[in-house]
C-alpha cells in the first residue's frame, strides 16, 4: 500500500517537474515569435520618428488616441496630409480649434508621416487628385453655392459659423488642399464622399475657389476691415456678383 502510494507521489512530481519545464520552454519560445505584420520600410520608419517626437503625446503611441488628441486609426492619408501641409498639426493647444501655419515639416517629411500612419493605422480617404484646369467653372460656382458658402461666404474669405469656430478663407488653399478638406471634413465641416461630389465636381470647385481668389480683388477694390457683418454681406454680393460674370462670360462662348 505504502509502495502504491510512493509510486503515485513520484508520479505526481515528474508530471509537475515535466509540466513546468514544458511552460518555461513555452514561456521563451513565446518571447523569440516573430513580430506582428511585416517590417518597416525606411520611409515608414522615418516617419515613426517624427510621429513619435511630434505627434504620440496627444495621439497616442499606436494612433489610437488620448484625452489630448482624438484617434487616428481610419482617419485617412487625405487628413494627414491636410493637417500637416496646412500646418494644424501638430497642435500647441488641444483645445483650440486647429488653425492654418507655415508647415513644422517639409513635403518629404510629412509623405514620411502619411505612410506611417498608413500602415498602423488604415483606412479613410486617400489624397485625391485634383486637377483645376480639367473643371468647369460655371459648374464649380454652382456646386460652391450649394455646398460651401453657407459656411465660408460666396466669396470664399471665411466666416464665423458659430461655437467659436471659424469657417476660414481659401485663399491660401492649394487645388489640393481644397481636395482633401472636401473629402474627409476638417473639425465641424461635412465630408463629401465622391457620391456627393464627383471627382470632375471637385476639380471645378477648385477651379473656382482659385479664380475668385486670383480675379475677387480685380479693379482695386479694397475692403479695409469693416466687421464681420459688413463684411460677410459684401462678400455675398461679390460672390453673386462674380457668379453672374462667370455665367454671362461661359454662356456667351458656347
Ligand atoms: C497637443 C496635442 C496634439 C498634438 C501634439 C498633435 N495633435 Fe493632431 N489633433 C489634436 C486634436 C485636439 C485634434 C482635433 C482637432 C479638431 O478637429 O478640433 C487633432 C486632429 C488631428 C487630425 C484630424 C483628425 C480628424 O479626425 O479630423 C490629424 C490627421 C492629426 N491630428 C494628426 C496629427 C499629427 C500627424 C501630429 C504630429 C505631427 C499631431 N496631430 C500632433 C491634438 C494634437
Ligand atoms: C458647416 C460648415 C462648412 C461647410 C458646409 C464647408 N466647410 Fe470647409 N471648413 C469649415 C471649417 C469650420 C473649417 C476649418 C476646420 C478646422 O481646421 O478646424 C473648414 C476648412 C476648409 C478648408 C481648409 C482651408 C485652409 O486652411 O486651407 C477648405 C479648403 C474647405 N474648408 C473647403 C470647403 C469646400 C470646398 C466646401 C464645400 C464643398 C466646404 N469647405 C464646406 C466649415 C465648412
Amino acid at each position: 500500500m505504502s509502495a502504491v502510494a510512493g509510486s503515485e507521489t513520484a508520479v505526481r512530481r515528474r508530471i509537475l517537474r515535466y509540466g513546468l519545464l514544458l511552460a518555461v520552454a513555452g514561456q521563451i519560445l513565446w518571447s523569440f515569435r516573430p513580430a506582428p505584420g511585416r517590417a518597416l520600410t525606411a520611409q515608414e520608419a522615418a516617419g515613426r520618428a517624427l510621429y513619435e517626437a511630434n505627434c504620440s503625446t496627444c495621439h497616442g503611441l499606436q494612433a489610437e488616441g488620448s484625452g489630448s488628441g482624438p484617434s487616428l486609426h481610419g482617419v485617412g492619408p487625405a487628413a494627414v496630409d491636410f493637417m500637416l501641409s496646412t500646418g494644424r498639426m501638430p497642435l500647441a493647444d488641444p483645445a483650440a480649434q486647429p488653425i492654418r501655419q507655415p508647415p513644422r515639416f517639409d513635403p518629404q517629411e510629412i509623405a514620411a508621416i502619411v505612410a506611417y500612419l498608413t500602415a498602423i493605422a488604415p483606412g479613410g480617404p486617400g489624397i485625391p487628385e485634383v486637377d483645376p484646369q480639367a473643371g468647369a467653372l460655371p459648374r464649380g460656382a454652382q456646386v460652391f453655392l450649394n455646398n460651401c458658402s453657407g459656411c465660408h461666404g460666396a466669396g470664399a474669405i471665411g466666416d464665423s459659423v458659430g461655437g467659436g469656430q471659424i469657417a476660414p478663407s481659401l485663399y491660401a488653399s492649394s487645388a489640393r488642399q481644397i481636395g482633401e478638406a472636401v473629402r474627409f471634413g476638417p473639425g465641424v465641416m461635412p465630408k463629401f464622399a465622391t457620391a456627393d461630389l464627383s471627382e470632375q465636381d471637385l476639380n471645378s470647385i477648385a477651379r473656382y475657389v482659385l479664380w475668385i481668389r486670383d480675379h475677387g480683388d480685380r479693379g482695386g477694390l479694397q475692403l479695409g476691415r469693416v466687421g464681420a457683418v459688413a463684411e460677410g454681406f459684401v462678400a455675398v454680393v461679390i460672390g453673386l456678383g462674380l457668379l453672374l460674370v462667370v455665367i454671362r462670360l461661359t454662356g456667351s462662348k458656347t
